[in-house]
């Protein structure tokens, strides 16, 4: 769509190529709006079928007489109830679309009417416009090849703000979504180049780039440090599983401040194992790394975008679930550092294998204020909540109320799903303590999360977030292209680690 998003100074001068203004449904521009318009070009406009002021519909004029802009559009904000910056993610993708057809290189984006009208915040509003700039400029086309013509070589675009609140803001928005398409970019690679080599180097590299530390554990260190879970799902693959640890440090970090540690499911290629997953199901299991794609799109976040000044430390459990004669059989019975065993009833509940390993380490080893997973962890949270919400659980309140409040600023949906021990007794095994599914479909996306609370320490406040249903888009939507990943979690976490 473009090659890259930047921002303009306010001060600077020359036709742009198009201004965009607003309406909210059924209304005509206010007098704020109005004012960018001296000669009204846009009241020959209002009275055509397409200037609903729908959120998202468009319709453009030409103005006259020399206003600043070559063309004004005009775009549909929705009602006024509901209005906000989630909203407007969807709309600046439409207007994106419009801006990228008519290859408009310079923008200016004035909705400070319509903001003020329904006392919108300024700033949170220009963040979204920016990470839905970025979002669609994602290259969905990245593995296209010889036989797909490209018609042009996309350019970049400038935007300008009416004020700084919006400047800053809007910068901030196109470094989240920038953070977002890194995520994007690892998640879109196919698995036979995204294997765990792939994705460790990729982690060393991002580390590099942003200037965290990385470390790997990997071969002998993974059976020294008993990670039962990350050797047996990947046992049978040629690609070696390993732990890589991302970490965050504040240039002034707060006294005392405990880290956040973010857990992410990463498998490379999920086959359900012996318990083959069968012939449609397996289509799209390169996505089965999104947990931890999201995890290092968020790391990425909090390096270059959100700085907070507490310490934050990312674990990726990273392995490939494969077939071969050394792949882990139902019946299996594993034991895990902390004394667990666990008998592997079902060799495609791999996720809570290796995440069993990422939640022990951050319990015992990384003094956490709170550990948050990202996992695509079961079919059964689709069924559950479909494409709009991710599962969330967690019974710490504190957090709780925390991760609402990034959800409702960052867009990304969660809905709590609950704990209790009935569950946690449903996971335990005749033959081993517990097992890793257990033999009724009943409450299939709290078993995963009943059994990953059998690998956190009571006292950590934690909360498990299976985003399976919410991963990726199987059709366009607002900023995502059809059948791509949406790095659910990095706008969220960024969000989260923003209030602290
Ligand atoms: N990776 C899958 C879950 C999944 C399903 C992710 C659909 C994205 C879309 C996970 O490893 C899995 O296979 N889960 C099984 C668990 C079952 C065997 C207990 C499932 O959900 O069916
Ligand atoms: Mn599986
Ligand atoms: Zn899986």
């Amino acid at each position: 769509m473009f090659s890259d998003v930047k921002v303009m100074s306010a001060r600077s001068k020359g036709a742009l190529d198009a201004l965009v203004l607003g309406h909210f449904e059924g209304e005509k521009p206010d007098k704020r709006t109005k004012e960018r318009d001296p000669n009204y070009a846009l009241s020959d406009v209002l009275d055509r079928p397409e200037a609903t002021g729908k959120a998202g519909a468009i319709c453009e004029a030409f103005p006259n007489e020399d206003i600043g802009a070559k063309r004004i559009i005009l775009v549909g904000l929705g009602k006024k109830d509901g209005f906000g910056p989630d909203r407007l993610r969807d709309i600046a993708a439409a207007v994106g679309r419009r801006l990228a057809s008519v290859e408009a290189k310079t923008v200016e984006f004035d909705f400070e009417g319509p903001y003020d009208a329904v006392k919108a915040h300024h700033a949170r509003c220009a963040e979204a416009i920016g990470e839905s700039l970025v979002l669609l400029s994602w290259d969905k086309d990245m593995f296209k090849g010889s036989a797909t013509p490209r018609d042009r070589k996309p350019g970049p675009l400038s935007v300008r703000m009416p004020d700084k609140a919006c400047s800053d803001g809007f910068e901030h928005g196109l470094l989240l979504g920038a953070s977002a398409n890194v995520a994007r970019t690892i998640s879109e690679t196919p698995p036979n180049v995204c294997n765990c080599d792939f994705v460790v180097s990729e982690a060393k590299r991002i580390a590099r780039q942003t200037g965290m530390k990385c470390t790997v554990i990997r071969g002998k260190d993974l059976e020294k440090h008993g990670l039962a879970g990350l050797i047996t799902v990947g046992a049978a693959s040629e690609h070696p599983p390993a732990l890589v640890r991302l970490e965050y440090t504040p240039i002034s970090p707060k006294r005392g401040a405990k880290p956040a540690v973010l857990v992410g499911k990463t498998i490379t290629y999920d086959t359900g194992g012996l318990s083959l997953k069968i012939s449609g199901s397996m289509r799209g299991m390169k996505r089965d790394m999104d947990g931890g794609a999201s995890v290092i799109g968020a790391m990425h976040a909090i390096a270059t975008a959100v700085k907070p000044r507490r310490p934050v430390v990312a674990l990726l459990c990273v392995a490939e679930n494969s077939v071969s004669d050394e792949s882990c059989r139902p019946d299996d019975i594993i034991t895990f550092r902390n004394g667990v065993t666990v008998e592997i009833t079902n060799t495609d509940a791999e996720g809570r294998l290796v995440l069993a390993d990422g939640l022990l380490w951050a319990c015992e080893k990384e003094n956490p204020a709170y550990v948050i997973d990202y996992a695509t962890l079961t079919g059964g949270v689709v069924v559950a909540l479909g494409n709009t919400f991710a599962g969330m659980w967690c019974d710490d309140d504190a957090l709780r109320g925390q991760l609402d409040e990034a959800s409702a600023r960052s867009g990304e949906k969660i809905w709590r799903l609950p704990l209790h021990e009935e569950y946690r007794d449903m996971m335990r095994s005749t033959a081993a303590d517990i097992w890793n599914s257990a033999p009724v479909r009943a409450a299939h996306p709290i078993q995963g999360a009943a059994f990953l609370s059998y690998f956190v320490d009571e006292n950590v406040p934690w909360a498990h977030i299976d985003i399976a249903g919410v991963h990726s888009v199987d059709s366009e939507k607002g900023p995502y292209a059809k059948g791509s990943c949406v790095a659910f979690g990095v706008r969220l976490t960024a969000a989260l680690l923003d209030q602290d």
